[in-house]
Order: structure tokens, then C-alpha cells, then sequence
């Protein structure tokens, strides 16, 4: 009887005074989450509020009808009537489930009328999905994000590994490899499952390590081993010697390439490639100088040697010159005697 007084009163004096406003008519929120629904209600009669109620559309036998929050027994503790009897009317729902998701209403009653607002507030409760496409590029390739949400024109925030991700298209690089999450802007607590993004490169940063045992000579057995950084991981290396005459050839395969002696190598320069299923990369060109060391020690028992003969020969020298003078000084003695023998004649 009530409501079709104020049916009649609707265009009337009286329903000037009368509104419900909803602050926010289209809340979104996150499942498992609480929503308040902010709303203030006015009336003109000078009377007091006696009544207030919630209540949610709902479909029954074909026809939309509106029950009171407090007859459905899935909101007796999870909804909070946060207004008063004055002109705030808000609402809290609490532990939201997907089937929250539709219409609410709000109603007061004075000592005089009933009022029902027209208008009515539309929840969606939903869940927040990230996805990537494709979820495995190569470096350069087109990447997109999507952040799935039942809410309208939803305000999307993404995150990658922990840290804010600019925009939901780009062109993948290296560094955009990882794992990203959604959430509804303002409400951040509520990530989406996180979802992966490998980039795909060829060897880059291709390294020579050499290693050999104390130092560098023509004999040392010397290791090469290839590293590079590269998605997925190089599985295939070559290695080439630069000869003489500036030729590459190929002298091994295998990510380390172990050299028996540098007799060989004359110019010692050595590089690798290394290959996966994107691409090669080459290494710049490693020198293997013998130390020079070796050398001297070489020219030091040489000299040594040489001194040795050489003193060997002065010894002689001195030797035979000494002979030769005691022979001579024999002569003399005997031609003295000749003399004396023809002086005595
Ligand atoms: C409620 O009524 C008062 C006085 O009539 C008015 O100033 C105020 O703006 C109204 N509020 C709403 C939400 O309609
Ligand atoms: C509401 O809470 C009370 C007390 O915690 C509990 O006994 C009752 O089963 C709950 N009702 C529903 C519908 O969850
Ligand atoms: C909503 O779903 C919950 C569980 O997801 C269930 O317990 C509850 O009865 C449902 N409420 C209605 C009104 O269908
Ligand atoms: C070189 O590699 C071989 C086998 O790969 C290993 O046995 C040897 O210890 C390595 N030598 C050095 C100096 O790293
Ligand atoms: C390759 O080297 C450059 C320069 O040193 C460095 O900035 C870059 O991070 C390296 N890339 C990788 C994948 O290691
Ligand atoms: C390595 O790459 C070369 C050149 O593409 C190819 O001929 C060879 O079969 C590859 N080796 C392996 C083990 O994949
Ligand atoms: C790497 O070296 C190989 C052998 O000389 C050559 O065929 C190839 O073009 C080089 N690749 C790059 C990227 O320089």
C-alpha cells in the first residue's frame, strides 16, 4: 500500500526531498575480498528512519525479485550495515564469493513511508587471470599481455618480478624474460597467478677461458674452454686456428678444446663459435704467447756454455803458450852453450 502511495507521490511534492545516491554504482572486487557500497539517503517529511534494509535481486520462477540481505542466509555473517537511521546508508560485504555478483538495493522506511531506491548498485566479484602471448619469443618479437577480470574497463596494473611493468604490449628483449602478475588497480593485495615469459637469443658474450699448468710454453698442454650467454643454452661449438696466412681452420668441437702443444700454432691465435638452434656467436681472437722465460733460460745455458769454452780455450792457450816458452827458453840455453863452446874455442 505504502509503495503505491509513493508511486502516485513520485512526480509529487514530496519525492523531492527523497533520493538514495550510491557513491560508487559499479563496484569491482576481487573474491575473498570485502566491498563497501558508499550510500547516503535523504527524505523530507521531518519524520525519523525506523527501518532500514539491503536487500539483492534476485531471479525467481522467471521474475526478478528483491530479498532482504537479512533472509539469505549465505549473508547473515558476512554482510555489515556500516550507516544509521540519519542519511547514511553504506554497506559492507565481506568475504566475497562469485555468486555475490549482481544487483543490491536499499530501502527505509519513516514513521509515515517506505522508500525503495530505483537505481541499484551492480557488484561483480571476480578473479584476476594474467595471460602472456606467446609465452616463448624470440628477442624482437611481439609480446602481449592480458589481464583477464569480469570487471568493466577494469584500471590494470602489472608486475614483473616484484617490480612494476610499463606497458601490456611491447617488443620482447632479453631482460623482459620472467614472471608477471596482474592485479585490479587500488586493489594490489590480489595478484593473479603469475605467469612466465621466456626469451629466446642467440650465443652472445661469446668468452674464451684458457688455462694451462704454471706458465706458457711450446709444449704446455693448454685448455680453451667456450662460454656464452644465450636462450636456449649453446650446444654446439667449433674452434678455429688462425694460420699464418690468415686462415681459419677448424681444429676442434666440443665446449673446451685442449691443445697438446703449440708447436703446431705459430701465430697462436684461436677463436670458438658457438651455436644454438637461434644462431652462432664468435668469440674475439685469444692470443697464446709462449713466455718468454723459456727463451732466456735458453740463451742463459747458452751463455753459460760458452763461457765455459771459452775458459776451456784460454786454458789451453795459456798452456801451450807456457810450453812454447819453456821450449824456447831450452833453445837459448843451448845456443848459449854454443856460444860459450865457440867463445871456449
Ligand atoms: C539531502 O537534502 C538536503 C536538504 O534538502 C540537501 O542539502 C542535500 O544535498 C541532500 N542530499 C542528497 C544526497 O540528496
Ligand atoms: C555465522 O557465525 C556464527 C557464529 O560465528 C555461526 O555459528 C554460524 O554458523 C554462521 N552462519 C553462517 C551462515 O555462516
Ligand atoms: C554462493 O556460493 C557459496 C559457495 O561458493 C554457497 O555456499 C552459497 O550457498 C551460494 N549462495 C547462493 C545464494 O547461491
Ligand atoms: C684440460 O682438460 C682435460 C680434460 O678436459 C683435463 O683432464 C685437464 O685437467 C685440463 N687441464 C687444465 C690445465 O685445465
Ligand atoms: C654481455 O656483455 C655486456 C657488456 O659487457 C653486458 O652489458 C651484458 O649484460 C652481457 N650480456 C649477458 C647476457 O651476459
Ligand atoms: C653443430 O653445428 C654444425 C654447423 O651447423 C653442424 O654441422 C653439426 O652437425 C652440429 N653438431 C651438433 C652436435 O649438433
Ligand atoms: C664466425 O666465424 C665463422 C668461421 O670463420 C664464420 O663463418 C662466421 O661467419 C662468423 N660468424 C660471425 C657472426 O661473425
Amino acid at each position: 500500500m505504502i509503495m503505491l502511495l509513493l508511486l502516485i507521490l513520485k512526480s509529487g511534492a514530496v519525492s523531492a526531498g527523497w533520493s538514495v545516491t550510491f557513491e560508487n554504482p559499479n563496484p569491482c572486487a576481487i573474491k575473498g575480498s570485502s566491498v563497501e557500497f558508499r550510500c547516503s539517503y535523504n527524505y523530507s517529511d521531518g519524520g525519523t528512519v525506523r527501518k532500514t534494509a539491503w536487500s539483492k535481486g534476485e531471479l525467481k520462477d522467471g521474475r526478478w525479485k528483491r530479498v532482504a540481505l537479512s533472509d539469505l542466509l549465505s549473508y547473515q555473517n558476512r554482510s555489515e550495515y556500516l550507516g544509521d537511521l540519519q542519511h547514511d546508508c553504506s554497506l559492507a560485504i565481506h568475504d566475497l564469493q562469485d555468486n555475490d555478483t549482481g544487483y543490491y538495493y536499499f530501502r527505509f522506511d519513516t514513521d509515515m513511508y517506505g522508500w525503495r531506491s530505483r537505481s541499484s548498485v551492480y557488484l561483480t566479484v571476480t578473479e584476476v587471470s594474467a595471460m602472456v602471448y606467446p609465452d616463448s619469443v624470440r628477442a624482437g618479437d611481439n609480446v602481449t599481455l592480458e589481464c583477464k577480470t569480469f570487471c568493466q574497463n577494469p584500471s590494470i596494473v602489472w608486475f614483473k618480478d616484484g617490480h612494476q611493468a610499463a606497458k601490456p604490449e611491447f617488443q620482447a628483449q632479453r631482460e623482459d624474460a620472467g614472471n608477471y602478475v596482474c592485479a585490479v588497480e587500488g586493489q594490489e593485495w590480489a595478484l593473479s597467478e603469475p605467469v612466465g615469459l621466456d626469451v629466446q637469443y642467440p650465443p652472445l658474450n661469446v668468452s674464451v677461458e684458457v688455462s694451462y699448468p704454471g706458465h706458457l710454453t711450446a709444449n704446455s698442454r693448454v685448455n680453451l674452454t667456450c662460454s656464452s650467454a644465450a636462450n636456449p643454452a649453446a650446444d654446439n661449438y667449433t674452434w678455429y686456428r688462425i694460420t699464418v696466412s690468415s686462415f681459419r681452420v677448424q681444429v676442434g668441437s666440443g665446449q673446451v678444446l685442449s691443445i697438446p702443444s703449440l708447436e703446431m700454432s705459430p701465430t697462436g691465435l684461436y677463436f670458438c663459435q658457438a651455436r644454438n638452434r637461434l644462431g652462432e656467436g664468435n668469440s674475439t681472437e685469444v692470443q697464446l704467447i709462449v713466455d718468454k722465460t723459456d727463451i732466456n733460460h735458453f740463451i742463459i745455458c747458452v751463455g753459460i756454455g760458452v763461457k765455459v769454452v771459452i775458459v776451456l780455450l784460454l786454458i789451453l792457450v795459456i798452456i801451450w803458450a807456457w810450453r812454447q816458452r819453456r821450449r824456447s827458453a831450452v833453445d837459448k840455453e843451448e845456443k848459449s852453450h854454443d856460444y860459450e863452446n865457440i867463445s871456449s874455442i
